[in-house]
């Protein structure tokens, strides 16, 4: 996603340094260059040597010994990070000091600024520090955390930096055109469990991370983002707002509370068609076979299209073969905007795999895709959810 992208990574004199170094790291896999500028406090907390090795480039820190650097490196840069901004850096740029490489090289770059500050809290909730913050942040300088929690010097309060993922998050956020800006999207991901008893569930292979690709690429391009989430293993997209619901009448239930306050509802999650009749209290006792009685579970999209405020709505439909005329048909009798199709039986795609391969299916035509990420899959959805809804 940071392909071809130069990003100036500024490190100032925080316990959090060390977290910088995953950043950096983080910011190259996705194939950015990065030119990392450590203030003199930085280097007392982490040396230029291993963030000379994680960023595989100069570390700069002395104006004299780079002459110019801190022109030339701001004119070829995309992004700026302060990661972690301390109050001292904040204070500076606020007032448009320039006494060091790093502050010297901020003042002379003119595009995006996303800041991360680290502090104890005594200093964040210092009024003084916050009039400073609120001034850069009314100039258009983005700023990701702090978070609350324990501090490194044992106190808690708001003052952690954020960590890593929330960083990238505010990366791509600042990347991408926000497209999405005045949708609310409501997303379902993951499997659903149908209980027998207390120990035993039916449930099938979803691992959402599907859902959660969707989720990730909504909120990144300016959505208000909802992830209704069945039981799955998988971190919360930062920012996101989580449902998390066990069976499918609970799956029903959410989803029918905020569709109608959302513009954009993808159906991703894999609900169980069928529950069992009866829920025993007890851990059925072993025999040498039994009967199990399922009834059919609520169908969500066919409810959603009941409502008199409907969503722009996006269903999936997972079919054993090459069976588009059944997405189609899907499509029709769910009254659904988009069916997005894919083939259960291909290898290394759909359940559970990082990658899919799909078609997306709409009344305006088809697509299919080659095999991707599941990430560059939701980024094709979002994509024609976008045309779609200008037509
Ligand atoms: C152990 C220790 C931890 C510190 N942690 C922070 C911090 O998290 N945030 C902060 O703003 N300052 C912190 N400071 C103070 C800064 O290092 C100090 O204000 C310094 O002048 C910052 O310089 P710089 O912004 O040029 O890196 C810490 C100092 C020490 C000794």
């Amino acid at each position: 996603m940071l392909q071809g992208k130069s990003i100036i990574v500024g490190i100032t004199g925080s316990v959090a340094a060390y977290k910088t170094l995953d950043l950096v790291k983080r910011l190259r896999n996705e194939g950015a260059s990065v030119s990392v500028i450590m203030t003199a406090s930085a280097q007392r907390f982490i040396t230029p040597l291993s963030m000379q090795i994680a960023s595989q480039g100069t570390i700069y820190n002395d104006m004299f010994e780079h002459p110019l650097s801190h022109v030339s490196l701001p004119a070829a840069a995309d992004l700026f990070i302060i990661s972690p901004a301390s109050a001292n850096i904040i204070g500076k740029y606020a007032n448009a000091i320039a006494d060091d490489m790093l502050s010297t090289t901020l003042l002379a770059y003119s595009g995006t600024v996303i800041l991360a500050p680290a502090m104890n809290w005594r200093m964040y909730e210092n009024p003084i520090l916050r009039k400073q913050l609120d001034y850069l942040i009314s100039l258009g300088i983005k700023t990701v955390g702090p978070e609350k929690g324990s501090l490194a010097c044992g106190e808690e309060g708001i003052g952690r930096m954020a960590d890593t993922g929330a960083i990238m998050e505010s990366v791509y956020t600042v990347m991408t055109p926000q497209d999405l800006n005045s949708e609310r999207v409501l997303i379902t991901a993951g499997p659903t469990r149908e209980h027998l008893d207390p120990v035993r569930f039916i449930s099938n292979r979803s691992s959402g991370k599907m859902g959660y690709a969707l989720a990730r690429n909504a909120k990144v391009r300016g959505a208000d983002v909802t992830l209704i989430s069945g039981p799955v293993s998988l971190d919360a997209p930062y920012g996101v707002e989580m449902v998390r619901v066990e069976t499918a009448s609970e799956m029903h239930e959410a989803v029918l509370e905020k569709a109608s306050t959302s513009s954009i509802l993808v159906m991703c999650a894999a609900v169980s068609d069928f529950a069992p009749e009866k829920v025993e209290t007890h851990k059925i006792e072993k025999t040498e076979s039994m009967t199990l009685n399922l009834r059919k579970n609520p169908d969500i999209l066919s409810a959603v299209a009941k409502l008199q405020k409907k969503p722009f709505t996006v269903g999936f439909s997972a079919e054993s073969g090459n069976r588009i005329d059944r997405a189609r048909q899907k499509m029709e009798s769910k009254h659904a905007d988009m069916i997005v199709f894919n083939d259960i039986l291909k290898k290394d795609a759909g359940f559970d795999s990082d990658a899919n391969e799909v078609t997306i299916l709409d009344r305006k035509g088809e697509k299919t895709l080659p095999r991707m990420s599941k990430d560059d899959v939701a980024a094709e959805i979002f994509d024609r959810v976008v045309e779609l809804k200008k037509i």
